[in-house]
């Protein structure tokens, strides 16, 4: 594995380039989950039993969420695999929409892993935010270059995440950035509803039922979808070991998950509750026909065209 850096340059002195809401002072007695307005989106449910806020456009002060973490100095890496053809197919798209919308005014420093690291193309992108290219292999199966990220995430949180950021998001790909996905979304530990399931029952979430696996649960609070999860680095460097040794399990039992690192996934997250859950509003799969809930689509799936990028 090898790392290309392009420009990266931590920048502790970071300052916030418009009005404050806030004067300093007020700004650092803040903390910043007590603003949020648990009944504005009656319709929805904004909180868990075990009182994490799930978070829904309506709820929060945008400004003060990111003047308090500009103040705070957050710095954010995200991680995105571009294997093989999902490369070209999505690669552009999502680092040009994540330019426009995601942690905007934050410290962003973008972990690209990909087989074809010359194909990675050239972003231009906003002051205190940086690229790095790190090439990995690639696995024969898809299920193994998904099942896999979960040992590279680990990898580079412990050589290089943890000295220059505090959070860390993973995304997949296929994915692009149509409003703002901003600080309101940092916490200790975040785990996304999936779109399809958010408002269906317990028994159509499709946790993995083979008790032979590693993942198996019976029952569970909500069905998480893998395409985005995050952090503080300690968290997300926990949750990603627990899924490779489960993963890893899993292979000397010869069992594969339902839903591969989704489905161990959402054991870690049944085990240890995360803090903070995001909307469907934060990955909106545009083909769902009931968007009533949905009062800003942050980010949406991109086709998947699963028939040409997974074969070959
Ligand atoms: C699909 C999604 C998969 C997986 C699955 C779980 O909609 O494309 O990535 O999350 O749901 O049932």
């Amino acid at each position: 594995m090898f790392s290309q850096c392009c420009g990266f340059i931590p920048d502790n002195n970071l300052k916030a380039d418009y009005l404050p809401v806030a004067s300093e002072g007020l700004l650092r007695q803040i903390v910043l989950d007590d603003t949020l307005h648990f009944g504005a989106r009656p319709e929805v449910q904004t909180r868990t039993s075990w009182e994490a806020p799930i978070i829904w456009e309506g709820m929060f002060d945008p400004d003060l969420y990111d003047q308090k973490h500009i103040q705070n100095q957050s710095s954010v890496a995200l991680t995105v695999f571009a294997v093989g053809r999902y490369l070209d197919a999505y690669l552009k798209t999502f680092l040009t929409s994540a330019e426009q919308h995601f942690m905007s005014g934050l410290q962003v420093t973008y972990y690209v892993f990909t087989d074809l690291p010359d194909a990675v193309p050239i972003i231009k992108l906003a002051p205190r935010r940086s690229l790095k290219v790190i090439q990995v292999e690639r696995h024969s199966r898809w299920q193994d270059i998904s099942m896999m990220r979960m040992k590279v995430i680990s990898e580079v949180i412990e050589t290089e995440i943890r000295h220059h950021c505090n959070y860390v998001f993973c995304f997949d790909v296929d994915q692009e950035f149509t409003g703002r996905f901003g600080s309101e979304a940092l916490g200790d530990s975040v785990a996304q509803l999936h779109a399809w399931f958010y408002k269906r029952p317990q028994t159509s979430f499709t946790y993995d039922r083979n008790p032979k696996s590693k993942a198996f649960m019976e029952s569970g609070d909500y069905y998480y979808h893998a395409a985005i999860f995050g952090g503080m680095w300690e968290n997300v460097k926990d949750l990603a070991d627990y899924c490779l040794l489960k993963i890893m399990e899993d292979k000397l039992n010869d069992v594969e998950a339902l839903w591969h690192d989704e489905s161990h996934l959402n054991k870690y997250f049944w085990l240890h509750k995360p803090s903070r859950l995001l909307s469907p509003e934060y990955c909106w799969d545009p083909v769902l026909q009931d968007k009533s809930d949905i009062n800003a689509t942050r980010l949406i799936w991109a086709q998947k065209h699963y028939d040409t990028l997974r074969t070959g």
